[in-house]
């Protein structure tokens, strides 16, 4: 393979680029504006963390988990930690708005950078599509209660609606009418009612598209709207997510806490992917480090506080929520406010749903404003068309990204089914982590800079092989099974997870290498190995679509590359 795919560019030229404004035409020394500080950005760290997570996926992942779904919670958190503490060194040393990206460009080399800017992508914008769609579930909700009712038909994908139809039909012939469902039956009437002929009908989620849209057009006019937006949704939800703590607490029965762990370990382990994606967000306001007025300091802090208030709220909702009902009731899409009904608390029940439409709309405007700043650093560095790297001359915001951002979520959101889509999310949000933590790993020693964040170094030379013997011995018996059973190839995760982490302690004990880093990057991709097969398989088409764009296009045009010539 050719050195140049793992050109990389200094720390130093980095900086120097942003502090020069990038002089070309493009750029032509407009600034992003400097309107960020720490307490701006722990609140859309949280902005972006409590969403569709903790009102919805939450409720699948506990009845899988039972009460001990909570555990779940506290493992994602400490993994989310030593990722977040890799983050907030990349951070203070690189503090430009590529995020990983960049990161990963000082660290590894242009080719896993592309691939991991590539990746961000995934994680923003396929995410974004999924909280979009989240967030039409709940507003239609919402309208309902004001007896305003929109056309089913417009109010959801036409494979979704297709399905019912299909399968309503079935049930119908065989007599089985108790198995259809009112969410069924909705969805059934949505293709029965909706206008065309035949297979082609007009079915779309028109208020997907339309949240998209708003969302977009302030993301576009400017970072202090964005932030003074984003301030005061965050208030409201934290005071919500409270107070369903607090009033919940009240309605906990404790016999719904035993036994805690209904289904064992593996039981929890199910509801990892919608667990993850209730912590996915935190990373995202590294993008916003040319917009802070002091990024080295502030933009750990941020991370590493928002992380930590969430984590806190979310284990206590979990208690909670598994105290308040049975957890085998939990398998609904609005579990918050359908346990507040549950228990006879229907305006508590009305209030959560209207928040969860408030939470989702502040999750979809941060990675809304994160991902065209990714595309901006991508195509600063000539690996995308230098149009996505304009900045508007009034707004001061990267203009043609952000619309292109809007396009690429708002008409997806229009037409796809996306229950599958919280796993890719999380699949390549835990890839973009692990490159993070390996990128750390790779970084070379810097003396102590005043007023930058440094993340502490503990030795990993004994303790990882002690880890990894005592993982041998405790889980000897489950890798054993790894080499049993019909769906062989489905354990390949899992293997390349053993040889990862032997790998690694091996190096450890070499290389000295910093604790940190080390344990984020194996318990992130431990947590990958824990998705879902097809996950992977879909992650890996992603990543071979990005492979042929970065060979046809971004090689040839890369900054790197016209310099080298
Ligand atoms: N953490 C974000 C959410 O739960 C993605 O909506």
């Amino acid at each position: 393979m050719p050195n140049s795919l793992f050109r990389k560019k200094s720390i130093d030229k980095i900086l120097a680029d942003v502090a020069s404004g990038f002089s070309d035409a493009e750029h032509s020394g407009v600034h992003l504006k400097k309107e960020l500080r720490v307490k701006d950005l722990t609140l859309m760290g949280i902005a972006a963390v409590v969403g569709a997570g903790i009102f919805s996926t939450i409720g699948e992942a506990s009845f899988y988990g039972g009460p001990g779904v909570s555990i779940l919670f506290i493992l994602t958190a400490v993994t989310c930690g030593f990722s977040a503490l890799c983050y907030a060194e990349f951070a203070s040393r690189i503090p430009v708005a590529g995020s990983a990206y960049t990161y990963a460009y000082a660290s590894f080399g242009e080719l896993i950078a592309w691939i991991i800017g590539w990746d961000l992508l995934m994680e923003y914008a396929i995410g974004n599509i999924a909280v979009a769609i989240s967030w039409s579930g709940y507003f239609v909700n919402l309208l309902e209660g004001f007896n305003i009712h929109m056309p089913v038909y417009l109010t959801m994908d036409y494979l979704s609606a297709f399905k019912a139809h299909e399968q309503v039909q079935q049930l119908t012939a065989s007599g089985q009418l108790t198995q259809i469902t009112a969410d069924l039956k909705q969805a059934a009437e949505a293709w029965a009612t909706a206008p065309g002929s035949g297979s082609f009908k007009l079915i779309a989620n028109i208020p997907a598209l339309l949240i998209v849209v708003a969302i977009t057009y302030l993301v576009y006019i400017g970072i202090r709207e964005t932030k003074k937006a984003t301030n005061a949704m965050v208030f409201l939800k934290i005071a919500v997510v409270i107070a369903v703590i607090i009033i919940g607490f009240f309605y906990v029965t404790p016999a719904n806490w035993h036994p805690f762990l209904p289904n064992g370990f593996s039981g929890v382990m199910k509801g990892v992917s919608g667990v993850f994606f209730a912590y996915i967000g935190f990373d995202a306001i590294s993008t916003t480090a040319e917009e802070c007025e002091n990024p080295r300091r502030d933009l750990p802090r941020g991370m590493v506080y928002s992380l930590v208030i969430c984590t806190v709220l979310y284990v206590l909702v979990a208690l909670v929520l598994t105290g308040m009902v049975n957890f085998k009731e939990l398998q609904v899409a609005d579990p918050l406010a359908f346990v507040f009904g549950r228990v006879g608390l229907n305006k508590i029940s009305y209030v959560i749903s209207i928040s969860a439409v408030i939470a989702t709309a502040s999750v979809l405007l941060i990675f809304q404003l994160g991902q065209p700043r990714i595309w901006m650093s991508m195509s600063r560095d000539g690996l995308l068309p230098k149009a996505f790297s304009r900045i508007h001359p009034k707004y001061h915001t990267p203009s043609f990204s952000t619309i292109v951002t809007g396009f690429v979520v708002a008409v997806p959101a229009l037409f796809m089914n996306l229950t599958e889509v919280t796993n890719l999310t999380s699949i390549g949000t835990l890839f973009a982590f692990v490159l993070v933590c390996g990128g750390v790993l790779l970084l070379p020693k810097e003396a102590g800079v005043k007023g930058r964040f440094k993340m502490p170094y503990i030795n990993s030379k004994f303790i990882m092989p002690a880890l990894f013997i005592a993982g041998v011995l405790v889980f000897n018996k489950q890798f054993m099974s790894l080499f049993s059973g019909d769906d062989i190839h489905k354990n390949f995760p899992y293997f390349l997870f053993v040889i990862l982490a032997a790998a690694l302690t091996v190096a450890s004990f070499i290389k000295n290498l910093s604790l940190v880093p080390v344990l984020g990057l194996l318990s992130c991709f431990y947590l990958m190995a824990a998705l879902e097969y097809e996950s992977w398989i879909r992650f890996l088409v992603w990543l071979i679509i990005g492979l042929v764009i970065y060979f046809s296009y971004s090689y040839k045009n890369s900054v790197l590359a016209k310099q080298s010539n």
